[in-house]
C-alpha cells in the first residue's frame, strides 16, 4: 500500500507516512483495551487540520488552542493504531485585504510581513511540541496551483457566474454581511458613528462592484443532509441546530450565492482569477483550499486522492467564529467538485480574558511563548486542554487557575503519587521486587473502587475523546490518580505496622495508575509522559495502547529522577502580552 501511495504523494507526505508506519508493534500479546472509537476506513491515513492563521499579528493562546486540539487527536490516532499513519496540517493564511492593509500601515511589503509572522507561527508550533507533518502557506506555488485548479473545475462544472455585488464587507473578518446583520454603532471614546457586524462587532464597509459568484444556494439540500447525518459531522452536536435553522429559516441569507472574487484594483494581494487578472480570488475560498493543497490536490491522475488515502480530513478543528466557512462554504465547494466531505468538524469555544474574547484588536491576549516559558510546555498543554477542552463553552484564561491546576493536579496528584511509588525506602519494604508489577492474587475491599476505575480508564478516556469531550478524558485520568492517592493513604505502606499485602497493593496499584496515566496522556504531555514512564522504569516498547491494561506493563525498576516531575514554579504573574 505504501509503495503505491508513495508514487503519487508529494515527498513531504511520503516521508512522514513512512515514519509513522515504521512505529513498531507492541511486544505485549495482551488483548487491546476495548475501543469505542468509530472504525477507521481501511488504508485511510488519519488527517487532521487546524485553521490557517492570519499573519496580521503574533500568535496568542487562542491560536495555540486550535493547534493543540489537532495535535492531540493526531497523536491519539497514532497511539490507537500505529500502523495507520496520521498527518496533521497547520499553516498561515496570507492573502487578502486585511494583510494588504496591515502591511501598508506598517510600511512594509505584504510578502515581508507574511514571511516574518508566518515564521512566528512555525516557532509556536516548535515551541509547543506540535507534531505537524505539513505547514502550509497560502503564498506557496503548490497552493496557488491547487486554488487555480479548484476555480477551473468549478467554472467547468457551471458553479461560477459573473454578477455584481452591493453590500457590506468587514475587512477584519474578511466576510460579507447582509443588511440584516449590520447596525450602526457609536465608538465610546471618539463618539464616531460607524456600521458594524452585529455578529462580530467588527466595522463593515459598503462595497459596490463586479464579482464572480459561486452558486452556494444550489447546495442547500445536500448540506442539510450532511449536517444532519449521524454521527454528527459538526461537533459538539449542540452547534448543529443553529446551522440547520440558518439553512431552513425562510429569511435566512446564509446560503445566498457567495461573491468569490474582488476587483484586483481593490485587492491585489491574492491569487488572480484564472484567465481574468482583473479579479482576485476571495481570500476565504483561497484559504479553505489549503486543506486540499496539503493533502496533495490536484492529485496527478486523481487516483490515490480519490481512493481517499489522505482526503477527506478525519478532523478539522476550528474556532466557533469560523463555523460558517467550514460547515457551509467548504462542504458546498467540495460537493460541487464531487469530493468527499470531512468526517468531523470540531468547533471549539473561545479563550476569554476577563470574559472578553482574547483578540489582538482588543489587546487582551495571553502570550503563549511566555506562558510556556514560565509553566513549561506540557503544563500549558494540559491546562489548555483540561480547562478549554469543553468545546461547547468558552474558557476564561487566568494565571491563578493555571497555578492552582499546576499545584493541585499536576504536582499534587500526579507528582505526589509518583514520589510515593518511587521512594527507595518504600520499595525496599516490598517482600520481593517483582511484586511492583505483579497483581495481588487477592484483592481487598479497599482496592475495589480503584480497580474498577483503572479497568475502565482506557475505554472511558477513548470514549470521551471520540465524543470530543477532551476535558472529560483528562478528568478521567485525574480521577484515577486521586483515587490511587487515597488508596495509598488508606493502606499507609510507610507505617511500621503495614502488612506485606498492604505494601504490595499500595505500590502495585499506584505504579499501575501512573503507568496507565502516563501512557494515555502521551498525546497531551509528550515529554512529561516520557519522563514519568522513564521514572517508573516502564520499557519504552511497552507504552502503546495495547499495554493499557492493569498488570500488563511488564518488569520495571523505578528510576526516580533527581528533579521532581512537576517542580515548584516561582511566583506566577499574569502573562499578558505587551
Ligand atoms: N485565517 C482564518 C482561518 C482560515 S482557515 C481556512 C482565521 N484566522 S485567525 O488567525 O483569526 O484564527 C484562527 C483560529 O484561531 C480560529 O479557529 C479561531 O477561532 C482561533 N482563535 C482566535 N482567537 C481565539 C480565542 N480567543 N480563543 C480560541 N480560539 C480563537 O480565522
Amino acid at each position: 500500500m505504501l509503495r503505491a501511495l508513495s508514487a503519487r504523494l508529494p515527498p513531504e507526505l511520503v516521508a512522514l507516512t513512512r515514519s509513522h508506519l515504521a512505529i513498531s508493534r507492541p511486544l505485549s500479546t495482551s488483548a487491546a483495551p476495548a475501543s469505542t472509537a468509530p472504525a477507521a476506513q481501511p488504508g485511510k491515513t488519519f488527517y487532521a487540520t487546524t485553521p490557517i492563521f492570519y499573519v496580521n499579528a503574533d500568535p496568542h493562546i487562542g491560536h495555540l488552542h486550535s493547534t493543540l486540539l489537532a495535535d492531540v487527536y493526531s497523536r491519539h490516532a497514532r497511539l490507537r493504531d500505529p500502523q495507520r499513519g496520521a498527518i496533521m496540517c497547520t499553516g498561515t493564511d496570507e492573502h487578502g485585504l486585511k494583510i494588504q492593509r496591515v502591511a501598508e500601515a506598517k510600511g512594509t511589503s505584504p510578502k515581508e510581513l507574511c514571511d516574518s509572522v508566518s515564521e512566528r507561527f512555525r516557532e509556536l508550533a516548535r515551541a509547543a511540541n506540535i507534531d505537524h507533518q505539513v505547514f502550509i502557506r497560502t503564498t506557496e506555488s503548490r497552493h496557488r496551483r491547487a486554488v487555480e485548479h479548484v476555480w477551473r473545475e468549478l467554472e467547468k462544472r457551471g458553479h461560477i457566474y459573473k454578477s455584481s455585488y452591493a453590500g457590506w464587507y468587514a475587512v477584519s473578518d474578511e466576510a460579507y454581511y447582509p443588511e440584516s446583520q449590520v447596525a450602526e454603532v457609536i465608538d465610546e471614546k471618539s463618539g464616531e458613528k460607524y456600521m458594524a457586524s452585529t455578529e462580530t462587532g467588527t466595522r463593515v464597509e459598503w462595497m459596490e462592484e463586479e464579482n464572480y459568484k459561486f452558486r452556494l444556494s444550489a447546495f442547500r439540500e445536500p448540506l442539510l443532509e450532511w449536517l444532519m447525518s449521524k454521527p454528527h459531522p459538526v461537533q459538539p452536536p449542540s452547534r448543529t441546530g443553529a446551522l440547520v435553522s440558518s439553512l431552513t429559516h425562510p429569511s435566512s441569507t446564509d446560503l445566498n450565492d457567495l461573491s468569490i472574487s474582488r476587483p484586483s484594483a481593490r485587492l491585489s494581494w491574492g491569487i488572480p482569477v484564472p484567465d481574468d487578472p482583473q479579479h482576485t480570488i476571495y481570500v476565504w475560498i483561497d484559504a479553505l483550499v489549503n486543506y486540499l493543497t496539503a493533502a496533495g490536490y490536484p492529485w496527478k491522475g486523481g487516483e490515490a486522492f480519490e481512493r481517499g488515502q489522505v482526503w477527506p480530513p478525519d478532523l478539522q478543528v476550528v474556532g466557533k467564529d469560523i463555523i460558517r466557512f467550514h460547515a457551509l462554504y467548504l462542504p458546498a465547494v467540495l460537493l460541487a467538485l464531487d469530493l468527499p466531505l470531512p468526517k468531523h468538524l470540531l468547533t471549539h469555544g473561545h479563550w476569554t480574558m476577563d470574559k472578553f474574547k482574547m483578540s489582538k484588536s482588543r489587546g487582551n491576549v495571553a502570550n503563549p511563548f511566555e506562558a510556556m516559558k514560565l509553566w513549561g510546555v506540557d503544563a500549558m498543554r494540559m491546562y489548555l486542554m483540561r480547562v478549554g477542552g469543553n468545546s461547547a463553552s468558552d474558557a476564561d484564561y487566568s494565571a491563578t487557575e493555571i497555578e492552582r491546576f499546576y499545584r493541585k493536579d499536576l504536582a499534587g496528584q500526579m507528582g505526589n503519587l509518583l514520589n510515593r511509588v518511587t521512594t527507595k525506602k518504600l520499595l525496599k519494604k516490598l517482600p520481593s521486587p517483582e511484586l511492583l508489577w505483579t497483581p495481588p492474587t487477592q484483592v481487598e475491599k479497599e482496592d475495589e473502587t480503584l480497580i474498577k476505575l483503572l479497568e475502565e480508564l482506557p475505554a472511558t478516556f477513548d470514549r470521551h475523546l471520540a465524543s470530543f469531550e477532551v476535558h472529560r478524558a483528562i478528568a478521567a485520568v485525574f480521577d484515577a490518580l486521586a483515587e490511587s492517592n487515597r488508596h495509598v493513604q488508606l493502606l499507609s505502606p510507610w507505617l511500621a505496622t503495614a502488612s506485606p499485602s498492604s505494601v504490595h497493593r499500595a505500590l502495585f496499584f499506584g505504579s499501575e495508575t501512573l503507568r496507565l496515566a502516563g501512557t494515555l496522556l502521551q498525546p497531551f504531555m509528550p515529554d512529561k509522559s516520557a519522563q514519568l514512564l522513564d521514572m517508573l522504569g516502564v520499557d519504552p516498547a511497552r507504552r502503546t495502547w495495547r499495554d493499557c491494561e492493569v498488570g500488563k506493563g511488564g518488569e520495571r525498576v523505578p528510576r526516580p529522577g533527581k528533579a521532581h516531575l512537576w517542580p515548584a514554579v516561582a511566583a506566577p504573574e499574569a502573562v499578558v502580552a505587551p
